[in-house]
């Protein structure tokens, strides 16, 4: 099959979250497994461009459709780790991505639906005919819209799109202007609430929505939350219109690319290690103490990787840290922040915490680092308030880190409690959970973990053990994306 990727992020040149790691891995084992695969990204100022090999402006002129006129634009080509992406760089102030960041601007759903018509245009223009676009969050869910209204008259009646969503909050707002500047042309027939009107503010579209009525198929990145989507508030507003869609919605497992997450052959780690040799992580807590000047000592280290978004639970994040220290545990928390109250609020602990040589926190996205606190920890946190799947926990797993989970969205289809989890066998077993949303119940999982480790460091280390053995690799996820690929083409 022929499959187009086009999406907003990249691993490792274009990452704010799992969302990069998702569209490279999934491209990457769709690739191994005899499918072709091309991604288009914007071209951004800031990506990672020394991982993307031999650069070149494949088409000068492409001219994309806008409002009345068009703007001119051209893409690039190049490798990023042997996948081949098409860059897309508008020649036109207005929509550029030189803004030394990727989202965050006024204007991001403007350069978003630029980006989804220069997307097609170029598809159009260069004679591309994939058998499946797949396009991810709300960036992109103007792409189904548009396929589906214009360019299906244009030559592409056989493509067919399958729209995943990662993130629910975060769905795409725009004024009906944006419609005219993507030449939807009749405002009215698509401001409705069966198309693309918000369901909550009536003034609005809504990308995701467009994307969801459109797309042939739509998925989520865990089957769990694909259930909360539609029987909770997870959804955020769009449960009716899943409960309406809901034939062609559902959850794929995300997986995770072992050729760049493998303690046996991880580049930024000083020591490689695997189930079979277990001991040698230590070596790399020794160095990550190093590196962060932590004290040296037998205390376990607990960790946080992640956005320090509201979704990631940050005031029990902020508890677990005050927590171990108060059990004797030393903790290390690694967190990109863009609201910025939580900015402000964890600045201030970094300056009080830093102080004590049991903790380090460290503010600012370190994909580097990252790999060096997976490896050297001894136990994860991941409180979060909702989580599609989460990937911090499927790392540390991989890197023997225990993780210590709140049992939502694909966290409860990845980690299985060491102490109640009824539907796995003690030997499967691989961390621990918790349900309620306070401090209470952090302490009471953190708290088991705590006393396994201080009273049975074998069984601790077992489970550990037990957790690298776990396969989410992407090759069944790649499987099942590939069926229903292919069961959307025959429709
Ligand atoms: P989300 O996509 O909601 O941010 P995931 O758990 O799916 O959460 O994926 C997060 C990805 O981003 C992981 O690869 C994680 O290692 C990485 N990551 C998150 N925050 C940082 C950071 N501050 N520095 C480096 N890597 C980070
Ligand atoms: C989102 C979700 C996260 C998921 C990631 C990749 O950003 O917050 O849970 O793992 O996308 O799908």
């Amino acid at each position: 099959m022929y499959i187009v990727q086009i999406a907003s992020e990249c691993a490792p040149v274009i990452k704010a979250g799992g969302l990069g790691d998702v569209v490279y891995g999934l491209s990457r084992e769709l690739e191994n497994q005899g499918h072709c695969v091309e991604l288009i990204l914007p071209k951004y100022d800031c990506m990672r461009y020394d991982h993307i090999w031999g650069l070149h402006d494949a088409y000068r002129d492409l001219y994309v459709p806008w409002f009345d006129g068009w703007v001119h634009c051209s893409v690039y080509c190049g490798w990023v780790h042997g996948r081949v992406c098409f860059f897309i760089e508008p020649h036109s102030e207005d929509f550029y991505f030189d803004r030394g960041v990727y989202y965050g601007c006024d204007d991001d759903n403007m350069r978003f639906a630029f980006f989804s018509k220069a997307a097609l245009e170029f598809l159009l223009q260069s004679n591309k005919r994939p058998d499946v676009i797949h396009c991810h969050d709300w960036q992109t869910g103007l792409v189904p819209v548009m396929l589906f209204e214009i360019y299906k008259y244009h030559g592409m009646a056989n493509q067919r799109v399958c729209y995943t969503i990662h993130n629910f909050k975060h769905q795409g707002f725009a004024g009906t202007q944006v419609l005219e500047a993507v030449q939807l042309r009749r405002p009215e027939y698509y401001f409705s609430y069966d198309k693309l009107r918000d369901n909550f503010n009536p003034f609005s579209i809504n990308f995701m929505k467009g994307g969801i009525v459109y797309a042939n198929a739509v998925t989520t990145v865990s089957p769990h939350h694909a259930w909360e989507a539609r029987h909770t508030d997870v959804s955020y507003g769009l449960g009716h219109t899943l409960e309406v869609h809901q034939d062609k919605f559902s959850g794929i497992l995300n997986g995770l690319d072992y050729g760049f997450w493998n303690p046996e052959n991880d580049r930024y780690l000083p020591y490689h290690y695997s189930a079979e040799t277990f001991d040698q992580k230590a070596y790399n807590k020794k160095a990550l103490r190093e590196r962060l000047l932590l004290e040296d000592s037998d205390k376990p280290i607990v960790c946080f990787i992640g956005r320090l978004d509201d979704q990631k639970g940050v005031h029990l994040v902020h508890h677990s840290i005050y927590y171990a220290l108060e059990r004797g545990a030393q903790y290390v928390l690694l967190g990109s922040a863009t609201e910025s109250s939580i900015d402000k609020w964890f600045r201030h602990e970094k300056e009080f915490l830093n102080n004590n040589p049991d903790c380090h926190i460290e503010l600012g996205f370190n994909e580097e680092l990252s790999h060096l606190i997976y490896a050297g920890a001894d136990m994860i946190v991941v409180p979060s308030n909702f989580e599609p799947c989460g990937l911090t926990q499927v790392i540390s797993l991989k890197y023997g880190t225990v993780p210590i989970v709140r049992g939502v969205g694909g966290l409860i289809n990845t980690v299985f409690d060491h102490d109640y989890d009824q539907n796995h066998l003690p030997e499967e077993r691989n961390g621990f959970v918790f349900y309620d949303k306070d401090n209470y119940a952090l302490e009471s999982a953190m708290g088991r973990a705590f006393d396994l480790w201080g009273q049975n460091r074998q069984v601790f280390n077992q489970l550990a053990i037990q957790g690298m053995k776990y396969d989410y690799s992407w090759t069944e996820s790649a499987k099942e994306y590939a069926e229903l690929y292919n069961n959307i083409r025959h429709k």
